[in-house]
């Protein structure tokens, strides 16, 4: 049963965390979602008042009660859940992780708008802070989901999360870079793209677009980026990859112009309009949508620009 009192969490063998993880003005990882998600719980952490105990009423970390699992599944940098998830729960419970309680990361992973797409057959990647946590996690996840894959540490399997983001940040990237070049030599990027995505092994398609949208691929790569500041790496793709995409608003609105040029008309004084605002097509996510961009970037050079969205039923 869905509720919103923390208190509840005393009933529960295992909590799983999946709160926002955006950027905050800066630009920055805003963590805050997780810290105070953590600090909610945490009191309730080392209590038991599910069905084993209820004969008890409940009692703090009773002997012989199997430890309580708490997962992490926010996309973040790694380190998250073993430095500042576990300190947020050891401070608020006075217990400590993998001795008390059991702790560990396991991304989700989800694929909107693909009605092909089951929870249930998607591979999940699980890391526990301790062996132990590791079993508990595969228990927990393995009573829904077919494949489990686990990794030696909370920290591995954030990378992952961050690695299969950043794979698609940089490829989308390179294919945004692709158009603009083959489009100057008269080449068909979507012709060389199907063309290319023939090849039986070794490569795979990525298509260019107005530019990234979404809650994860243009904000994942940028908490990397900032963790590894402090280990004294540079993240060079992922900051080319970020500059490629982000331009990639402006060259529409470009090529718009040259359109309308051609009908001797200019930008100002046009009527537009924007098809679609997701950010990509059967999803009503328009989280960091490109689309608010080109609607933006119209008005400022004085056209009158609306846009049109197919309302689910
Ligand atoms: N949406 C996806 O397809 C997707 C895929 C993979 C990973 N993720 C990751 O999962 C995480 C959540 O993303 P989302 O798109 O589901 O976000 P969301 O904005 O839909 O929020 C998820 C849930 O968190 C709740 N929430 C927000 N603030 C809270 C708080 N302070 N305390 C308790 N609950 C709170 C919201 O009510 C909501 O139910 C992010 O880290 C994201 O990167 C999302």
């Amino acid at each position: 049963m869905a509720s919103t009192d923390f208190s509840r969490v005393a009933e529960v063998e295992a909590v799983i965390i999946c709160v926002p993880t955006p950027l905050n003005k800066n630009r920055e990882p805003d963590i805050s979602y997780i810290i105070e998600t953590g600090k909610a719980i945490a009191p309730f952490i080392g209590k038991y008042e599910g069905r084993s105990m209820k004969d008890e009423g409940g009692k703090q970390n009773p002997e012989g009660t199997m430890p309580k699992l708490v997962v992490l599944e926010s996309t973040t940098y790694p380190g998250t859940t073993d430095e500042d998830l576990r300190a947020v729960l050891e401070a608020g419970s006075g217990l400590k992780a993998g001795v008390d309680f059991h702790l560990a990361f396991s991304p989700e992973r989800e694929d909107p708008g693909n009605p092909q797409s089951v929870v249930k057959s998607i591979p999940k990647v699980i890391g526990g802070f301790t062996p132990a946590c590791l079993e508990r996690t595969k228990e927990l996840y393995g009573k829904a989901i077919q494949t489990l894959v686990p990794v030696s540490s909370c920290r591995a399997a954030e990378a992952t999360k961050l690695l299969e983001n950043i794979f698609r940040s940089v490829n989308i990237a390179l294919v945004n870079e692709l158009k603009l070049v083959y489009g100057a030599m008269g080449i068909d990027v979507w012709e060389v793209i199907n063309a290319a995505k023939t090849k039986p092994f070794g490569f795979m398609p990525f298509y260019p677009g107005p530019g990234l949208g979404g809650h994860c691929i243009p904000i994942d790569p940028f908490y990397l980026t900032w963790k590894a500041r402090e280990y004294g790496q540079i993240t060079r793709f992922i900051e080319l990859a970020g500059e490629v995409n982000t331009a990639m608003p402006l060259y529409v609105i470009n090529r718009t112009a040259e359109a309308l040029n051609s009908h001797r008309k200019a930008v100002n004084g046009s009527r537009v309009l924007v098809i679609g605002l997701a950010y990509k097509p059967n999803v009503d996510d328009d989280r960091e949508s490109p689309s608010y961009h080109l609607l933006d970037l119209l008005k400022e050079r004085g056209a009158t620009a609306a846009y049109y969205v197919r309302m689910s039923r």
